[in-house]
């Protein structure tokens, strides 16, 4: 699953609660394997040592483990520093690179030798050179009796001088981060590469084969793969793009077992999960269910359907948008999923039960009560504040309509034009220089027409469903003076706002001036959202602080409630693990689901109809002359998917599944439908992970594609 939502302007940060128990259940720390888990994994089948699977003197496992870009994962499957990652991870790259005479997302993208390979600016992989405990340190000076703002003035203090000790002049990025929301800190120590090249993906009939119709869903066929490679200086440091940097000599790279799955092999999947709240409150339950997933369900899907009415009227229309309406479109059916699960699966109730045996062991004993004893009360004071501001729906309204809105993502990026306009001439004529290089880049996924429709549907929501008191008081005179017509506000808007299409800014460039800025509908609306998210974040921050500790507190005690339960700290995109099996499951009463798919179902599902389930002729051929070469399983078929029982979210897209051997079976690529509550709650009985044979994908390299000299790089088994 790719990492969901960056959150621009206000960082929601939720409350939560715990559990471990089952082995499927848990995103653990590399580091602490061999203290928690080892003995267990061994147990399920893990025939590696835990020095091999992570060390920081020798080359491991988890050296072939990469985060990518920050919002998915990517594994290392050659000593040439190839990756392979999912498709929907590769999907921006792939869409940037793609134009009406080179589709790459239609038709696939082959680098048939080194230098076809291409480069991807801002994209990066980190590599985790090691972490460490650094809880004493930073909690050393932390009294019981601070406020919270000196406590946290005083874990940043540490951190930072953590993080530059830590760095090695520059050569290592280098991030401490709360655990257990602030009781524990890690500091992870990170070696990134800057320039990785795409090297190939299939087409989206293969690698986003049944579309939004079939994402979050199992039975799922998709082939969601493609691959990446890093290059370095010669001497193997990291370097931003240059045409005389060649492919890194990996430290470790994953070997491929072609042996298939059985249900109950051990598996395991290593990656960066972006975040979960497993310790969420029925509070917090509650705010998600009745406020903030209908804001983005409803926000989004009339969002949607306006990207998608340009897309389908217009091909060139269709590759500009492809990447963000895929993420809001994922985003946006995960929030229906999650909402149904939360309330199939009974979680608010289940969350509930948790406070109240809390609560008893609490109230039990003195020296608890002290310690702990204001959480409860804290959650339910805070929730009854922020619902009665409804703070939770209008943090997403802000923050969706500026996402959204390209116009408005424009406008934030170029506030700087206030100060611009006032500069010295010769300073002022260089940053104009400088924006006007950059327009080109900016407005090439950009359609005014798409982008006129989304920012009246997205004001008049705003309009009609946050309370008065607390629009920006901009959007009231808007309404006021287009008697609430917020259409012709923005026909008026496109017409004259600098930011409204890369002509009008060019025309704005020419001759800047104070007067035009200031004057500008763009900038006056930009402003007006900017000061609520200013003000949203100054009347909820003691709110925010206040909930902060009450979680503190919280998951402490929960541990001393619980002292022979091994609990997993929340995902917070650093570098996990999850074990668990090869499994099906039984999603309603009655319905079996098998645990893998074939190339079978692939035939089954076409519709040259319907552009989600599309088979492409070369595929079908391949399958009618039954041409699997070695990827065939036993019974003769090409396994597509399968499932696993591991623990994953967002951010772990990509991540490799592999065997007790340590080799990769496939990449882990979705959630199902039947747990997608499984961020804030945990149900072994039915959640899954989704992936990607890896026969299905060096088929589908090998032998659709014909880049066999890629699989010749890779370490079959
Ligand atoms: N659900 C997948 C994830 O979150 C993304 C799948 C992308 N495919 C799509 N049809 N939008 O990682």
């Amino acid at each position: 699953m790719k990492k969901l939502f960056f959150a621009l302007v206000v960082v929601l940060s939720l409350s939560s609660r715990a559990m471990a128990g089952h082995p499927d259940e848990g995103m653990w720390l590399p580091m602490f394997i061999d203290r928690l888990n080892y003995v267990d994994m061994q147990k399920e089948g893990l025939r590696l040592t835990a020095e091999e699977l992570y060390s920081i003197n020798h080359s491991s496992l988890k050296d072939a483990i990469v985060s990518l870009g920050g919002f998915c994962t990517a594994e290392v499957v050659s000593k040439e520093g190839l990756l392979l990652t999912n498709h929907h991870c590769g999907y921006e790259s792939l869409q940037k690179h793609s134009s009406i005479d080179h589709d790459y997302l239609t038709d696939g993208f082959w680098a048939m030798n080194r230098n076809e390979e291409l480069p991807n600016e801002g994209l990066y992989v980190s590599f985790l050179v090691r972490m460490d405990d650094v809880t004493k340190k930073v909690l050393a000076n932390v009294k019981a009796a601070m406020t919270e703002n000196e406590r946290s003035a005083e874990v940043r203090r540490v951190i930072a001088d953590l993080k530059k000790d830590a760095s090695d002049k520059g050569k290592y990025t280098v991030d401490v981060k709360s655990f257990y929301n602030g009781n524990e800190y890690y500091m992870f120590v990170y070696q990134i590469y800057e320039d990785i090249r795409l090297v190939g993906a299939p087409p989206s009939a293969i690698g986003k084969f049944g579309g939004d119709t079939d994402n979050w869903m199992w039975p799922r066929h998709t082939g969601d793969f493609s691959m990446f490679r890093i290059y370095a200086k010669p001497d193997g440091s990291p370097s931003k793009y240059s045409k005389d940097n060649v492919p890194l000599k990996a430290k470790y790279h994953l070997p491929i077992s072609i042996k298939g799955v059985q249900k109950n092999d051990f598996t395991m999947i290593w990656g960066y999960p972006g975040s979960t709240d497993r310790y969420m409150t029925s509070y917090g339950v509650n705010e998600t269910l009745n406020e903030i997933n209908p804001a983005i369900i409803k926000l989004l899907g009339s969002s949607l359907d306006i990207m998608k009415e340009g897309m389908d009227a217009d091909p060139k229309v269709k590759i500009q948008y492809a990447s963000s309406y895929a993420g809001l479109a994922n985003f946006w059916k995960n929030k229906i999923g999650e909402s149904r699960g939360l309330k199939r699966l009974n979680v608010f109730d289940k969350k509930k039960n948790i406070e109240e045996q809390f609560q008893s062991w609490v109230t039990a004993d003195t020296s608890r009560r002290t310690k702990y004893g204001s959480a409860i009360p804290e959650f339910e004071r805070i929730a009854k504040l922020k619902t009665e501001a409804q703070q939770g729906k209008q943090e997403w309204y802000l923050n969706l309509t500026l996402y959204a809105s390209n116009t408005l993502k424009i406008a934030m990026k170029n506030m700087s034009l206030e100060n611009i306009v006032k500069m010295e001439k010769e300073k002022k004529a260089e940053s104009i220089k400088q924006l006007e290089d950059g327009l080109t880049e900016t407005y090439k996924d950009y359609n005014s027409a798409i982008e006129e429709h989304l920012l009246a549907s997205l004001l008049a929501s705003y309009n009609k469903d946050i309370p008065e008191a607390n629009q920006p008081e901009y959007i009231k005179t808007i309404s006021t003076k287009y008697k609430g017509d917020f259409k012709a506000y923005a026909k008026d808007f496109f017409e004259k706002s600098l930011f409204a299409s890369e002509g009008n800014f060019r025309k704005f460039l020419k001759d800047p001036s104070e007067k035009k800025l200031k004057k500008d509908m763009g900038l006056e609306l930009i402003k007006a959202f900017m000061a609520v998210a200013m003000q949203g974040q100054v009347s909820g921050s003691a709110l925010k602080t206040a909930e902060n500790k009450a979680n503190r507190l919280f998951i402490a005690g929960l541990r001393e409630m619980n002292p022979d339960k091994k609990f997993y700290p929340n995902a917070n995109s650093t570098m996990r693990v999850t074990y668990g099996q090869v499994l099906d499951y039984f999603p309603a009463d009655a319905i079996h689901y098998d645990y893998v798919t074939t190339l079978d179902g692939v035939m089954e599902k076409e519709d040259p109809k319907n552009e989600e389930f599309i088979v492409p002729a070369k595929l079908k051929d391949l399958w009618q002359k039954k041409d699997f070469g070695p990827y065939a399983d036993k019974s003769g078929k090409l396994v597509t998917c399968f499932l696993s029982n591991n623990d994953i979210t967002g951010g772990n897209s990509g991540s490799p599944i592999i065997n007790g051997d340590g080799e990769l079976l496939g990449l882990a690529f979705d959630g199902n439908w039947e747990a997608m509550s499984g961020d804030v709650a945990f149900e072994p009985e039915l959640q899954r992970t989704i992936n990607v044979d890896i026969r299905y994908v060096l088929f589908i390299i090998d032998k659709y594609a014909g880049a066999g000299h890629l699989v010749k790089e890779m370490t079959i088994r």
